[in-house]
Order: structure tokens, then C-alpha cells, then sequence
């Protein structure tokens, strides 16, 4: 099969489009043909290897944790707990720890699968599941969010931040965005009911008495964001661990949130796009030979919505 693999950590460059040996599933795995994979910033920090505390990978290692495609082969063997059958279209958050979505066919454990959104196609539902398990998890699993609270996103525009708007909304949340004043318009559709332009205005002067803060940013946004919240709020980074004795000290809550695969959680994120509440943004479509420059641009740090592979033709 077709893979973009790396053998070495490095820049764009050590990223090698070539024949790589198609998988196997084992009992209670599936063998998904992979129609499109969704761009991530884990897939160039691994890359440039970053994460080896967290992913010790051996290489050559195939990138690219985000997919969307149809089940070619169900795993034999009692294990197997057969809940999707061949033909099932599916979307997957695949265990990071293991060879990625960037190939024509990947093994992924059937409690990491779901049946993909029916509204959407393989390329738009390949945005989907890493982007919108972060925020799930962040602010239903951690924060529990509730209807009325006021939450504070930053990078609103950007991968997560996009889903993290409408999901907040969708619970009836108050939501509060910042990007650049381009990406104003289209968060407002999503839903946020005030954007701050981060580039020009000091968030912590506009966004006050807040619940929730979701950081994927990290550094000085993370440091700002602690005077916004409310008395018990909590901090969210998806980034870099906030501190626990200054959130002791200030009376609020904090969290770092490692988006993890859920099967279930996707079926239920799955009910929410197909009742119009959630879409992606997809920003780009490319195909998957062109994975370098899916990489350079996820890598400039101000792409809006998603940047997604397309493997099937
Ligand atoms: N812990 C986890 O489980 C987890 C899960 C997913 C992602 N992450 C991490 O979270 C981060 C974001 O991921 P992503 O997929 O959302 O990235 P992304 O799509 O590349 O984010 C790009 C967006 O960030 C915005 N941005 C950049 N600097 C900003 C600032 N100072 N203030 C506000 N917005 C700013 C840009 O807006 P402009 O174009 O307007 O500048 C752009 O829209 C990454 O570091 C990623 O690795 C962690």
C-alpha cells in the first residue's frame, strides 16, 4: 500500500511517500481503507520529535492521526467484538501510540471507531475526530460545561477552537473567541457571542467573570488567562500544564486535557453533526502525496479550521 512514512525525526523533508506493508487486523481490530486522514500539529511535532517522552515510536513510522474510511476486514479470534461489519463507513481516532492514518490502510482497535457522520463525506468527516474529542473531553469531561456558564476560547479559528465554539454553544454556554478580525465573520456563525481580536486587543481587558478558559496556546496566553476567571472557574490547556499552586492561590480550577480515543464519544459527536448542531471548517484539501506541504502550512500556526489528506481518490 501507499504510505507517507518518516525513518528519522526532522523537518518536512524526512516525510517519504512510498509502498509500506498493509496491515493486519488482530482480534478485535479492524482494517479500515482509509479515505481521507485529517492534519493535526501532533503529526509534525512527532515528526520533528517532540513528543518521544510521550510516543515512543520505533521507526519507520506512519503519521497522521485522524480518519475517515470504509472497513475492509474485520479481526478474527474470540476477541473480536464484531460491532462494525464490512462496508461500515467509520471515522477513528487511532491510538497515537501506534502507526497512523497517512496510508491506504490502517489496523485500528474497534473501541477507537465509530460510524462516521451520515452528513458528511470521508473528506470533511476526517477533520473530525481528534480536533473534536480535544474539545469534547476538555469541556464536557473535564470542565463539565453547563448551559448558561461563560467560556473563553482561545484560538478560536484554528482546529480545535473551531469545534470548541459550537459545542460550547450547542450546550448553551456564553461564548467568547479570540482570533484575528478575518475569522471574525465565520466564528460569529458558529456561534461565539463576542470574538476578541487577539492581535489587537488585550483579551483580559474584554473577557471578564469566566468559567471556563480553553487554551491551545499556552506561554503568556496561559498566564493572562488565570485573571479572567471567575471564583472556582477552571483552566483548561491543551499545551502545557498550568499550575497547580496558582490555581490554589487565585481559588480557580486547572487542568491540562490530553485528548484521548473514544469510539463512544464519536458516535455521540457523529448525532450532533447530523442534527446540524457541529460542522467542520475544512480549509484544504490535499492529496495525500502532497503531505510536506500540508505539514509547512499546519506549521505556520495560523491556518483556520482544518487541513485534511485525501487518500482515496
Ligand atoms: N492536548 C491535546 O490533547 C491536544 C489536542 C489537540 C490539539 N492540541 C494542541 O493544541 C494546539 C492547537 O491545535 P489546533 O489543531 O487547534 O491548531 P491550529 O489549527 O494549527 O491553530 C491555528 C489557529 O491558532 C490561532 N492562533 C495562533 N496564535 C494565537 C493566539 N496567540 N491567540 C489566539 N489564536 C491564535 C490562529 O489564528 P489566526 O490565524 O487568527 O492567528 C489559527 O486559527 C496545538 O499545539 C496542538 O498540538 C493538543
Amino acid at each position: 500500500m501507499k504510505a507517507v512514512r518518516i525513518h528519522q525525526y526532522g523537518g518536512p523533508e524526512v516525510l517519504q511517500y512510498e509502498e509500506a506493508p498493509r496491515p493486519k487486523p488482530q482480534p478485535g481490530e479492524v482494517l479500515i481503507r482509509v479515505h481521507a486522514a485529517g492534519v493535526n500539529p501532533i503529526d509534525w511535532k512527532v515528526r520533528e520529535g517532540h513528543l518521544q517522552d510521550f510516543f515512543p515510536h520505533t521507526f519507520p513510522l506512519i503519521l497522521g492521526w485522524d480518519l475517515s474510511g470504509v472497513v475492509e476486514q474485520v479481526g478474527a479470534g474470540p476477541a473480536a467484538v464484531g460491532r462494525f461489519k464490512i462496508g461500515d463507513e467509520v471515522y477513528s481516532l487511532p491510538d497515537p501510540l501506534r502507526d497512523g492514518a497517512y496510508s491506504e490502510y490502517i489496523a485500528v482497535r474497534e473501541s477507537e471507531v465509530a460510524l462516521k457522520p451520515k452528513s458528511l463525506h470521508h473528506g470533511h468527516a476526517a477533520a473530525v475526530p481528534l480536533a473534536a474529542l480535544a474539545a469534547w473531553q476538555a469541556l464536557f469531561d473535564t470542565a463539565k460545561l453547563e448551559p448558561g456558564q461563560r467560556v473563553l476560547i482561545h484560538a478560536a479559528a484554528g482546529g480545535v477552537g473551531h469545534f470548541a465554539v459550537q459545542l460550547a454553544k450547542w450546550k448553551g454556554a456564553h461564548v467568547i473567541a479570540t482570533a484575528s478580525s478575518r475569522n471574525h465573520s465565520v466564528l460569529r456563525e458558529l456561534g461565539a457571542d463576542e470574538t476578541i481580536d487577539y492581535t489587537r486587543q488585550r483579551f483580559e481587558d474584554i473577557a471578564h467573570n469566566i468559567d471556563i478558559v480553553l487554551d491551545p496556546i499556552g506561554d503568556q496566553t496561559q498566564e493572562r488567562s488565570w485573571q479572567v476567571l471567575k471564583e472556582g472557574g477552571i483552566l483548561l490547556s491543551l499545551v502545557e500544564p498550568p499550575s497547580a499552586d496558582k490555581a490554589k492561590a487565585l481559588g480557580v480550577r486547572a487542568a491540562f486535557v490530553a485528548s484521548h480515543p473514544n469510539g463512544a464519544e464519536l458516535a455521540e459527536i457523529a448525532e450532533v453533526i447530523d442534527s446540524g448542531n457541529l460542522k467542520p471548517i475544512v480549509n484544504r484539501i490535499l492529496p495525500l502525496s502532497e503531505a510536506r506541504r500540508a505539514h509547512e502550512l499546519s506549521q505556520t500556526g495560523h491556518t483556520y479550521g482544518k487541513i485534511v489528506l485525501r487518500v482515496k481518490e
